[in-house]
């Protein structure tokens, strides 16, 4: 130890040992390997953190996005989201989580032009998803075509090149619609629609959802704007579990495709992005108010979650609920009000009034009530999570790009605390059956 110590450092006693150690703070962090050096002898381990599901734990420096859960903030690259869905669309927030700063004229039109000609997909593709089940869920199928793109571009597993990188977040920005949309087709029994280039990004992925016999296809403007909201409040969210599993793939030097896969798939849970599915069965579930208090006894008595509320992060309030509230109106102006929405507005206020969720600061995510817009779409519940997916590319393509070029990186790799047994001494199956 020195003898005095720095202002920004931690100092620590081992009372198993009497020794003190100091320790560096950096932003507002100890860096976890600081702690090795606190052992009890040369020759055994030194201290680590124990932290099951990263609660306490940084695992990057992120320039990307910022939220501050106690104040309900949340901005990507120092934008406000509530700015961002107002005046902002989708192609524009997916350059700047990708860039770090907002396009010029030239740079967006260079950008909308390159995401909207690579939204094909080899044909090929449409053999792989003709061979799923009738019955496959939509976000399997994502999961399972978004890493088979890795095989139609061997060249994505150059990520040290930037342009090479630049080409692969083109690509699977532009085409993560292309395959959710063949996904929805695919369980309805309906022919894949090719997708039109003519129409914005948002507009054509409604296109190649629901288009039959018609020459075009033209969604109402309200819903395009308000899908491309939600697919800005889904579009980042720092260091959740899915963009973690993109980094903790990606962390191994592996093409960007099969890190988003990782991705899909972590966001497919119940407790991630599939949590937008399960409101709508726990609404449909609940069935009238009146049913409403005997859901949340359950809920209280640990049977059940009360799916849409609560977050790691945000024990205030979820900006991106507030926004999606307002968006429901848009919606349902256009399609005429979901019943279920009713059942949600009375769960949310008693809730909101109940100590048992009060104390625990759990309130309204971003899930609560995005299912009940998608479901005015029309969608499916299996369809909902493909939505978020697909706004949440652009975040989980831009934490890639960042952690491959961030030199402290290294391949992710937790420790554990071994509880197994140690040192036995094996019999053959022969002697212990004999
Ligand atoms: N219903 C009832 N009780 C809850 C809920 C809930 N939705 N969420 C948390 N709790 C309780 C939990 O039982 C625990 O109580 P106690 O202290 O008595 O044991 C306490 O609140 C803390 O919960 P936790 O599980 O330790 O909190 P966490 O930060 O690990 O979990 C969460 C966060 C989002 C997984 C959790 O709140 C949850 O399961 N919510 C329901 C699923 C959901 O809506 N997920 C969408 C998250 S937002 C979209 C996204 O980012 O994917």
């Amino acid at each position: 130890m020195t003898d005095v110590a720095a202002k920004d450092s931690l100092t620590v006693t081992d009372n198993r040992t009497g020794q003190q150690y100091d320790i560096a703070i950096n932003d507002n962090t100890i860096a976890a390997k600081d702690l090795g050096q606190i052992r009890l002898t040369e020759d055994e381990p030194g201290l680590a953190t124990y932290d099951p599901g990263f609660v306490n734990t940084a695992s990057c420096r992120s320039a990307v996005t910022f939220i501050d859960g106690d104040k309900g903030i949340l901005e990507y690259r120092g934008y406000p989201i509530e700015q961002l869905a107002e005046k902002s669309n989708f192609l524009e927030v997916a350059y700047l989580l990708v860039h770090g700063s907002l396009p010029t004229k030239e740079q967006y039109d260079s950008w909308v032009h390159e995401i909207t000609y690579h939204t094909f997909v080899h044909e090929n593709v449409k053999g792989f998803m003709h061979g799923f089940r009738y019955d496959a869920h939509p976000m399997g199928m994502l999961m399972a075509s978004v890493g088979a793109l890795s095989t139609f571009y061997p060249d994505a597993r150059n990520i040290s090149d930037a342009d090479n990188r630049h080409m692969q977040i083109v690509r699977m920005i532009a085409k993560m619609p292309t395959l959710g949309a063949w996904s929805f087709r695919h369980a309805q029994g309906k022919p894949f629609v090719y997708p039109d280039n003519d129409l914005g990004y948002t507009a054509n992925f409604l296109s190649m959802l629901f288009k039959m016999s018609e020459q075009k296809f033209e969604a109402d403007p309200r819903l395009v704007k308000a899908l491309d909201v939600l697919f800005i409040l889904h579009a980042d969210h720092e260091q959740n579990c899915s963009t973690n599993a993109v980094r903790s793939v990606g962390s191994s030097q592996v093409d960007p495709y099969s890190a988003v896969a990782a991705g899909v798939g972590a966001l497919y849970g119940p407790l991630h992005g599939g949590a937008n599915e399960a409101v709508l069965r726990m609404l449909k579930r609940i069935g009238s108010k009146e049913n409403i208090p005997a859901f949340i006894e359950g809920v209280k008595n640990g049977n059940e979650r009360l799916m849409g509320f609560g977050h790691r992060v945000y024990k205030n309030f979820d900006p991106r609920a507030t926004i999606i509230k307002k968006a429901c109106d848009d919606v349902f102006e256009v399609t005429g009000v979901n019943p279920l929405l009713e059942i949600a507005k009375e769960l949310e206020k008693i809730a909101l009034e109940d100590e048992y969720f009060v104390k625990r600061k759990l309130y309204p995510n971003v899930d609560f009530y995005s299912g009940l817009i998608y479901e005015a779409f029309q969608f499916p519940p299996e369809m909902f999570t493909v939505l978020f997916a697909i706004g949440r590319t652009p975040g989980w393509l831009a934490q890639w790009a960042e952690l491959v070029q961030d030199k402290d990186q290294k391949i992710a790799r937790p420790k554990q605390i071994y509880t197994g047994d140690r040192e036995l001494t094996f019999t053959a199956a022969s002697e212990r059956w004999a």
